[in-house]
């Protein structure tokens, strides 16, 4: 602060008997003059411009008083809206400035996450701010780059609310994988509790403003609504927060995106994001950045996001009839293999349960395994060869998901058409999972959504060699079959119930170790 101004300061304040308070940037000029009551002054609304682009706030916040120095509202200011600094300028009875007191935040996060100081007077005071909340940049840049464990990934904050607590929980580890899955890292969650979203922010306006202090903590750029934001929705909490918001469709988009391989696959999600994005698209205008590029705006739809609502709606018919067109093919396809008679086996089942695993098992193929939702997105057919020369095609499709749009739903027919004509249905779910009994009901009410509900199904507990062998035995028995689609337990009683189910005759006897064999 130069010494004109703590002057100026001080004899306004003496003038009018009141605290005056300044907002300085880092180039030295006053961004916002406010007046106070005797004893105490609040800052004005200063929005949240700043937010995500650094660590501090960069404004220093200059108030005079007339007895004390800094107090408890000062200190919350600093370290809530993370200010580069605070500071009180005494004035005397003469209006001329006297004592100065001034504080800044630490980087660490110490009980005290502030350094205070004080010099008697103006004249005294030899700091170089400017060298000083550089330093400290620095410092908080280093310190959050020894806490990150994905450096390279972005940094998301989670936003969510809830009925209740034992929604949150499955909801959030849900969400959370999501986000894994897509290269997201997550560095926090704000939930609330309430029956409804709040019809503007989903959050309430207060719980938002605790959400951008997060990322602006955390040093996140990406907020994630676990729900489905309207469009206006979306441009509110945008606008609001002044941070890259996408809803929990766009991530599956995204997912989506970057998963697909095969021609067919990309239209979909081309197809799909265009569609769930265009109403944003024309409401957005100058936030129109915001859904590009990154994440959201990721894969094949990314530079469509900003043509025209003409352009893209011709695009939108375009990826239509294409899709169409290979779809005739797939079913020509699809005729041929059922004049070869053979039948079809499709395993289903919600994302991450194990699907490619056990059809890599089954057929000693390698499709894409990895421990990511969605990681399979095309269906994968392989031959299933059976003792006594019988063979079936069976076919791995994508993972299901509760609350999956009805245009996802739709964009991914590709996918799931391969069940029409499915012969029987291998559900597998992982046992292990606390939440496998909502997941499988999510996973039958797709079926029943797409009438596929009516093809025989064998429900295949998997992840077996993760319980004790007690346990799996039981649920064997009692359930269905268990099996490891890693170690290769259970597989020969699968094996023999699919054979039977498909041909009426068992494929091996109670003593052929299939697994061991394969
Ligand atoms: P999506 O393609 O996302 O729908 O997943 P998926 O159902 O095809 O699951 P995937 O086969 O990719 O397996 C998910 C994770 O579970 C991987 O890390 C597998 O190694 C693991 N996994 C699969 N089967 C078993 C099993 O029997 N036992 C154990 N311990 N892990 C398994």
């Amino acid at each position: 602060m130069g010494i004109e101004l703590a002057r100026h300061l001080a004899w306004i304040a003496h003038e009018v008997g009141r605290e005056i308070g300044v907002l300085v940037n880092r180039s030295g000029h006053i961004e916002y003059t406010f007046v106070g009551e005797p004893q105490r002054i609040y800052l004005p609304d200063i929005g949240r411009q700043r937010v995500g682009q650094g660590h501090l706030r960069g404004l220093r916040h200059i108030h005079t008083v007339f007895a004390g120095g800094l107090n408890d509202d000062d200190f919350a200011d600093l370290t809530k809206l993370r200010l580069d600094l605070v500071c009180t300028l005494k004035v005397n009875e003469t209006g001329e400035p006297g004592e100065l007191e001034y504080a800044h935040l630490l980087p660490s996060n110490a009980d005290i996450p502030y350094h205070k100081a004080k010099t008697r007077s103006i004249h005294e005071l030899d700091i170089d701010f400017k060298q000083l909340i550089a330093s400290l940049e620095e410092e908080i840049s280093r310190v959050r780059g020894h806490q990150q464990k994905g450096k390279d990934k972005i940094r998301a904050v989670i936003v969510g609310v809830y009925a209740d607590r034992n929604t949150a929980d499955w909801r959030l580890t849900e969400i959370r994988e999501l986000a894994n899955t897509a290269g997201v890292h997550i560095e926090d969650t704000v939930i609330q509790l309430r029956r409804q979203v709040d019809a503007k922010y989903i959050v309430g306006k207060g719980k938002l403003e605790e959400v951008v202090l997060r990322c602006l903590d955390v040093d996140a750029g990406l907020i994630i609504v676990d729900h489905n934001m309207t469009p206006a929705q979306a441009r509110a909490i945008a606008s609001t927060t002044e941070l890259k918001v996408i809803d929990r469709t766009q991530l599956i988009l995204d997912i989506f995106a970057q998963h697909a391989k095969s021609r067919d696959g990309k239209l979909q999600v081309e197809l799909a994001q265009l569609k769930y994005n265009l109403p944003r698209l024309t409401d957005l205008d100058a936030g129109l950045s915001r859904l590009t590029g990154g994440i959201g705006g990721r894969g094949p739809g990314e530079t469509k996001l900003e043509i025209n609502r003409r352009r893209a709606r011709e695009r939108i018919n375009r990826l239509e009839r294409e899709i169409n067109k290979i779809s005739r093919t797939r079913s020509l396809r699809r005729s041929l293999r059922i004049r070869s008679a053979l039948p079809t086996v499709s395993i289903v089942g919600y994302t991450n349960a194990g699907k490619s695993t056990l059809l890599n098992r089954l057929t000693r193929s390698d499709v894409l395994v990895a421990n990511q939702l969605f990681a399979t997105l095309d269906p994968t057919s392989r031959r299933l060869r059976f003792p006594a020369e019988r063979e079936a095609i069976i076919t791995d499709t994508v993972g299901f998901i509760r609350d999956l749009p009805a245009d996802l739903l739709r964009a991914f027919r590709a996918t799931l058409e391969e069940l029409e004509n499915a012969d029987l249905l291998l559900h597998v779910i992982d046992i292990t999972d606390p939440m496998h009994e909502t997941k499988s009901a999510v996973v039958l009410e797709v079926l029943h959504d797409l009438q596929l509900d009516g093809i025989t199904r064998i429900t295949v507990y998997n992840k077996a060699d993760l319980l004790p062998h007690r346990e799996a035995m039981l649920i064997a028995t009692n359930r269905g079959i268990a099996v490891s689609a890693i170690t290769g337990f259970g597989l020969d009683t699968l094996i023999n119930k699919v054979a039977h189910r498909l041909w009426q005759t068992w494929a091996l006897s109670e003593n052929d170790a299939w697994a061991q064999e394969a």
